[in-house]
């Protein structure tokens, strides 16, 4: 196996909070690798630092063995790097599709989102058509956004980032407030999605981690205390530790 990412000594802190610290980590091809910890342990400010929304202090971050530290966010989207959208960027008054069919546009360089994009071109309505069908959200392609539920909309931003075909998806907390069908669901679509993506999922619903990832690193206080196979971590006395409070330990 190849790491697609690598994380070297990465740090980053918010006045004296360290959200990132000398973090290390490889993401390998293929893999669904799971960011795991407690509420404030620093995993969206890392997941940020790797899209090119925030700038670390140090370290380095390289993607397909290229140092893109200091590289735009744009170009990363480029290079093949995607995260979710926010369910803000979604058009409620346009359909599923013509949603995909503008995160396609924008890929490619024309970010005039303010018009709808035309529904005979193509090379917008294939791509956006095949994302939305590795979601399992063909059949309401043209269905209004606001007409379709939380789920639906969550799946939606997911077909929204593969539209731009990235070779590595990252995901906060794409199961956020969905219901056990809607998460089982999901799963299943990233299941599907494996082996073709490399997946870097950030997740609090721990059915859900156990269900996916390959590997699962444990972030705690901006440092990863633990990175190995789900049944490693399950019996790491660290991440019990972490989990269940010092009481325990
Ligand atoms: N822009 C910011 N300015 C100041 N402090 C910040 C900022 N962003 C994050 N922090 C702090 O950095 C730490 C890590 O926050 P972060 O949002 O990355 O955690 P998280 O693991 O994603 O938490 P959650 O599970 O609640 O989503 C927290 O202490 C948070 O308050
Ligand atoms: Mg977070």
């Amino acid at each position: 196996m190849s790491a697609i990412l690598e994380i070297r000594d990465l740090n980053k802190s918010f006045g004296g909070v360290n959200a990132t610290s000398h973090v290390q980590l490889d993401v390998e091809q293929g893999e669904i690798h799971a960011i795991i910890g407690p509420n404030g342990a620093g995993k969206t400010t890392l997941i940020a630092q790797l899209s090119g929304e925030l700038a670390p202090d140090s370290g380095e971050i390289r993607f397909e063995g290229r140092d893109i530290t200091n590289t735009p966010m744009h170009t990363r989207a480029h290079m093949g790097l995607a995260r979710t959208y926010q369910i803000t960027s979604v058009f409620q008054d346009m359909t599923l599709l013509e949603n995909v069919m503008l995160a396609v546009q924008a890929h490619h360089g024309h970010s005039f989102r303010f018009w709808r994009p035309t529904q005979n071109d193509a090379s917008l309505t294939e791509p956006a058509e095949a994302a939305l069908a590795r979601v399992g959200l063909i059949d309401k392609a043209r269905h209004p956004a606001h007409a379709v539920s939380h789920g639906e909309h969550r799946q939606l931003e997911i077909a929204m980032a593969l539209a731009t075909d990235p070779s590595l998806l990252l995901l906060d907390e794409p199961m956020a407030g969905m219901g056990q069908e809607e998460t089982r669901g999901l799963v299943e679509i990233l299941k599907g999605l494996k082996v073709e993506k490399t997946i870097l999922l950030i997740e609090h619903d721990m059915d859900a981690v156990f269900a996916l990832a390959d590997r699962i690193s444990v972030l705690v206080y901006g440092q990863i205390i633990a990175t190995g196979a789900p049944d490693n971590i399950r019996d790491n006395e660290d991440v019990k530790r972490a989990y269940l409070g010092e009481e325990a330990a």
